[in-house]
């Protein structure tokens, strides 16, 4: 404590959902997805797994950004990476923000947006939700320098429409936009077709949910020249090869094997619906849901008690202590046969 900065000693850093290494559990707590990366993905780990390691990484990626370019019909200097969304959006704060700028976003969303606002110094305004969760992004106050959107919203998993936001770019075009993606493919619209349009608007993906990247690391950001050159300048002021060799060349042939993708995506949100009609039949109220997990509560059941009662059954969701929220659980969507056990579990604990 001795020799923190001022800033530190003010942190309140984010807990990270558990990664048990003691023992094996069905892990519904991290939104990770439970079927592995596309067979090509992994034969691209394969053959990147040589001696060529002692060399450093391009540290501008332009395969990857090429790639990226090319599947959304852009240019590469349209395109950022970086090492898990949540990297890039940490760069977002000191590339587009000053400690006397505010920004805003909904008062239950990622964690991680006030954390990273406190770090840089940042002031945020939320903007108040209603009871059922859903926010009017008509409540976003003038004047702010950004606002971050997480669409579909984790932790609730509800999406906005793509003319919501699209009002939002239009009435506050002095507002940086930064519309978190993160789980858009399992059923939401992406805000990336109207990049083009709008220059207050920048859109972040992660390969951690969709394509079974988690554990390589790989986000991006599609935007306007311009806020890229602003991320480009933060990221090589701090480090310049934030994206491995190896991840670089599994994340391109992700995108190259889109139509995989999109299976398993299909896959999760068949299972997703069938476990909704189960848990609602049971007596939960559930949230729609456009993601890869679903979030929870019964009334006759507190919350975090339901959490470690099912993490003693060998089976991990995740729980925030936040509040509003205390008494919500948010369950990854795993195999038919992980949610078959999870259910199983929970008519156990739900009489
Ligand atoms: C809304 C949201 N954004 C970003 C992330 C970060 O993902 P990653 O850093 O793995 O790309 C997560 C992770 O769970 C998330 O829920």
């Amino acid at each position: 404590m001795k020799f923190w900065s001022s800033i530190n000693k003010g942190l309140t850093p984010y807990i990270p959902g558990e990664q048990p290494q003691d023992k094996k559990y069905i892990k519904l707590n991290t939104n990770e997805n439970p079927y592995p990366p596309s067979p090509r993905v992994l034969e691209a780990i394969k053959s990147e797994t040589s001696a060529d390691v002692r060399l450093y990484p391009d540290p501008n990626a332009i395969q990857l950004k090429e790639t990226l370019a090319e599947y959304y019909k852009t240019s590469a200097d349209c395109v950022f990476v970086g090492n898990g969304s949540d990297e890039v959006l940490a760069f977002c704060f000191p590339a587009f923000f000053d400690p006397t700028d505010t920004v805003s976003f909904p008062e239950i969303t990622y964690s991680f947006y006030p954390i990273y606002a406190d770090l840089f110094r940042i002031s945020y305004k939320t903007i108040p939700m209603e009871k059922d969760f859903s926010f009017k992004p008509g409540n976003f106050p003038d004047g702010m320098k950004g606002i971050l959107l997480a669409n579909p919203n984790a932790p609730t998993g509800i999406a906005i429409g793509l003319e919501a936001i699209e009002d939002l770019l239009q009435r506050l075009p002095d507002t940086l936009v930064i519309v978190d993606e993160a789980y858009v493919d399992f059923g939401a619209q992406s805000a990336i077709s109207l990049v083009d349009r709008y220059d207050n608007l920048l859109v972040i993906h992660t390969f951690s949910k969709s394509r079974s990247m988690a554990g390589l690391r790989v986000g991006y950001a599609i935007g306007n020249s311009s806020l890229i050159e602003g991320l480009n300048r933060v990221m090589n002021s701090f480090y310049s090869y934030t994206l491995d060799r190896i991840a670089q060349k599994a994340a391109i042939a992700a995108i190259q094997d889109w139509e995989y993708t999109r299976r398993i995506c299909d896959k999760v949100i068949k299972t997703r619906e069938s476990v909704r009609e189960e848990l609602t039949s049971m007596g939960f109220r559930v949230l729609p849901s456009s993601t890869n997990f679903l979030f929870i509560c019964h009334e006759d059941y507190a919350g975090r008690e339901l959490f470690l009662e099912l993490k003693k059954g060998g089976i991990l969701v995740r729980h925030f202590q936040q509040p509003g929220i205390e008494n919500w659980l948010r369950v990854s969507i795993g195999t038919d046969d992980e949610m078959g056990f999870f259910i199983e579990k929970l008519k156990t604990l739900v009489v």
